[in-house]
């Protein structure tokens, strides 16, 4: 018989303020939420909690789409699930990677045997619409993906209705990262015509990590109908997996009962807040925050019309110890921000306003607690 290892504690976490780049603070209301007695997943009472998530996602998208489902798992799921059905062995993809998550689509779209290429602009950088629309127009693409907001730089790719229209000219389909820019800034999908979207629960949404937002137009589902051969991946298979969200409600897996309790919940929140006063909100706390930083000597990495309200990489000055800072605001302030990666990795940090944590209080909080950590 193996036993425990030793008698183990409550748990005891530290009422973290979270300024990272994901996850945000969950509002009580969605922890509220998660604590409700569970139904079955085909529960008359949980369907109606799916209905009511579908139509508020859509109010999230801004979308018609009868395809609009959280997946259950991350925004990597969300990611995965949008590669792995609109992609068959040999279909070329190409993929515009301004930064780490551009990478992960790359890194996918390649496990599902598509011939993937890619154009790359500088981390913190952004493509001219038109640079992407020319290679487009270079062959034939069944997909292009691309990250609306690049959590790992902080900028947003302008252009991507006038992307998607060059897109469609060729016949090639638009998957569309919203993991940070849903919830937290003007995501369009119908206006803008993107066929598949995916986001992430726990930025934006002020929820846990666990759902991964979908949303997939006609054309989309079109080819999707049109495929030669199955998806690869079973549990993301849409076409199964639309079965269960659809009319007919047919088991394919367990849905994620309290999750979809608290993205519920978090979603009648953005409903109640309203989408453009959710979008102000992030916007003026932001500003609030590249002011601060800007007067703490702590530049902007990001020009100002790319800049994402919900993630803020100031650059580092020299003598600033990047770990050493990031320790001490956890340790003795609870406050949570992030380093950054790959060709940024010591050179920025990662500051989130998202959802919930997107306070002036936090702003403030954060401000002056850098001001005394940085004058020691
Ligand atoms: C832009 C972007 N895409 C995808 C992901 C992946 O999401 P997750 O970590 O929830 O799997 C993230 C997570 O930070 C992200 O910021």
């Amino acid at each position: 018989m193996l036993e425990p290892e030793k008698t183990y504690t409550d748990l005891n976490t530290s009422a973290r303020i979270l300024l990272g780049p994901g996850p945000s603070m969950a509002h009580p209301r969605v922890l509220r939420a998660m604590a409700t007695p569970l139904v079955g997943h085909l529960d008359p009472q949980f369907l109606q909690v799916m209905t009511d998530v579908q139509e508020l996602l859509r109010y999230a998208f801004q979308t018609h789409n009868h395809l609009t489902i959280p997946v259950s798992g991350t925004g990597s799921a969300g990611m995965e699930a949008a590669l792995c059905n609109f992609l068959e062995p040999g279909d070329r993809a190409l993929v515009a990677v301004m930064g780490y998550f551009g990478e992960r689509l790359v890194e996918m779209a390649a496990r599902y045997g598509a011939q993937v290429e890619r154009i790359d602009a500088p981390w913190g950088q952004v493509f001219d619409p038109q640079e992407v629309i020319d290679v487009l127009k270079q062959q034939p693409y069944k997909l292009l993906a691309l990250v609306h907001a690049e959590t790992s730089t902080g900028a947003a790719q302008p252009g991507i209705a006038e992307i998607a229209a060059a897109a469609h000219a060729q016949g090639t389909l638009v998957v569309l990262d919203t993991v940070t820019s849903l919830g937290t800034m003007p995501v369009t999908i119908d206006e803008w015509d993107v066929d598949v979207a995916y986001s992430g629960s726990q930025k934006g949404l002020s929820c846990p990590p666990g759902l991964a937002p979908l949303t997939v137009n006609e054309r989309a589902r079109a080819a999707l109908r049109a495929r030669k051969t199955p998806v690869a991946n079973w549990y993301l298979d849409l076409m199964a997996v639309e079965n269960y969200w659809g009319e007919t409600r047919t088991y394919h897996h367990t849905a994620p009962i309290s999750m979809n309790f608290a993205l519920r919940e978090g979603l009648r929140m953005l409903a109640e807040e309203g989408l453009e006063a959710r979008w102000a909100r992030h916007r003026q706390n932001a500003e609030a925050l590249w002011t601060g930083l800007e007067d703490l000597d702590l530049p902007l990495l990001v020009e100002p019309p790319y800049r994402l309200p919900a993630l803020t990489t100031p650059r580092l000055a020299p003598g600033i110890e990047d770990l050493p800072v990031r320790k001490t605001l956890l340790n003795e302030y609870n406050i949570e921000i992030a380093g950054g990666f790959g060709p940024l990795a010591g050179k920025v940090w990662r500051i989130g306003l998202m959802g919930h944590s997107s306070r002036k209080e936090n702003v403030v909080m954060l401000l002056g607690a850098l001001r005394e950590i940085l004058n020691r």
